[in-house]
């Protein structure tokens, strides 16, 4: 679908998220006059005769021939992720960690240096720190600030990676001096934008050369599939897909078509997610047995002035310190009836992780405490539940403390 649609007196204007969310990147006549995208559930292709391959061999037909390079279904997802996004192109992985570890891969060499920032998500940073140098790539860890991420550019840094913004403190990063940056000293600048999402944020509007998410949260929104993407212009995605062809990571249609019915609601979903976090990380602000809270939405949050200047909206993603024992915490937690306690957010249903004893559970309390993780750190990850319920949830269990 176009991204634009000619109005009644003929002048364009461009589509709104929710109609995008809706219809982009769908064909108008679907197969059987079906009006959902068909689950084209095969493997490979079949070619009529011999002029039929040729016309695809030859790139004068653009067509499916095995379903490692992509299906209908995959690929009317990409395309509707290419539209929310502003991209001119989409490639979809079977999870974020196969995207951006391909587009880092595609893109990197022996010889090659990647500058990372500190506070990316704990996999990507760990891929980065033990994988890449075993293929002579080297990484420089910058701090999470542009300045920074400048001063550790090299003559042979390619790429420049990294999230906003982050988990669990909501660390953002100003990406208009960062995209500057990128293109001064002529390096590829990657985001993983999940926590954002394009409702909230349009990184390549500043510079940034490709945009990647955990398609598994908020994309697809229901804590059903694992989905991951990368967006850019045609000629880095074109690498990164040619690139996927060889080493796998694809997405089968059954979790492409879960992709695009989460999607549907996308717009709705993170419009209520916004709304939910910014009322909850309020009330939870004023509440006695929270020592602190940690949301890019609140004025109190070191970010709020490039947050507000990049985002519209702040995200479903919160942090908070209770003011209570480990077994304090334990008992709040224990005690909560919606929320559930498990990793993962951008879901329907509410989530609360405790980081200290789940994703950081493999560190002493002296490396967690180094790195700001303390026994009272919790993380709310908003569904689409009704506030009012949510914060009596939360009530109630704080009070048992
Ligand atoms: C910011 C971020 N990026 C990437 C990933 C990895 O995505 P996936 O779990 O879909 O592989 C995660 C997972 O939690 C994440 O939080």
């Amino acid at each position: 679908m176009a991204d634009k649609k000619k109005t009644g007196k003929g002048t364009k204007r461009p589509l709104g998220i929710s109609t995008k969310s809706v219809h982009g990147g769908e064909e108008r006549h679907k197969y059987g006059d079906s009006v959902t995208v068909p689950i084209v559930q095969s493997s490979t292709f079949i070619f009529r005769d011999e002029n039929d391959i040729r016309e695809y061999t030859s790139g004068h037909k653009k067509r499916f021939e095995y379903a490692r390079y992509g299906t209908p279904t995959t690929r009317t997802a990409e395309l509707k992720l290419a539209e929310l996004e502003g991209a001119e192109d989409a490639q979809l992985f079977d999870c974020g960690m196969s995207a951006l570890t391909s587009a880092l891969l595609a893109n990197l060499s022996m010889g090659d240096h990647l500058v990372i920032t500190r506070d990316v998500y704990k996999k990507t940073l760990q891929f980065a720190k033990n994988d890449l140098p075993r293929f002579g790539i080297e990484v420089s860890i910058a701090e999470p600030c542009a300045e920074a991420v400048g001063e550790a550019i090299t003559p042979r840094t390619k790429v420049i990676f990294s999230e906003s913004p982050t988990n669990p403190y909501g660390h953002v990063v100003d990406l208009g001096k960062i995209g500057k940056i990128g293109k001064k000293a002529g390096v590829l600048v990657f985001l993983d934008s999940t926590f954002a999402t394009p409702y909230n944020m349009k990184p390549l509007d500043y510079g940034v050369d490709l945009v990647i998410h955990s398609a598994t949260k908020y994309l697809a929104g229901h804590n059903d599939i694992m989905a991951g993407v990368v967006l850019g212009n045609a000629d880095l995605v074109g690498k990164i897909r040619a690139y996927q062809k060889t080493t796998g990571g694809c997405t089968d249609a059954h979790s492409a078509y879960l992709l695009i019915r989460g999607l549907k609601t996308f717009a709705l979903r993170v419009e209520r997610q916004n709304r939910t976090t910014m009322e909850v990380a309020k009330y939870l602000e004023k509440h006695p047995r929270v020592k602190r809270v940690w949301y890019t939405g609140l004025p109190s949050h070191p970010c709020h002035e490039i947050a507000k200047k990049q985002m519209k909206g702040f995200g479903g993603c919160m942090s908070f310190e209770v003011d209570a024992t480990l077994s304090g915490v334990q008992r709040f937690l224990r005690n909560l009836k919606i929320a559930q306690m498990g990793p993962s957010l951008g879901g329907t249903e509410t989530l609360i992780t405790h980081p200290a004893s789940i994703t950081y559970y493999d560190m002493t309390r002296k490396q967690r405490y180094d790195i700001g993780m303390t026994d009272q750190l919790v993380r709310l990850a908003l569904g689409v539940e009704d506030v009012e319920d949510i914060i009596a949830d939360l009530e109630q269990a704080l009070a048992k403390i």
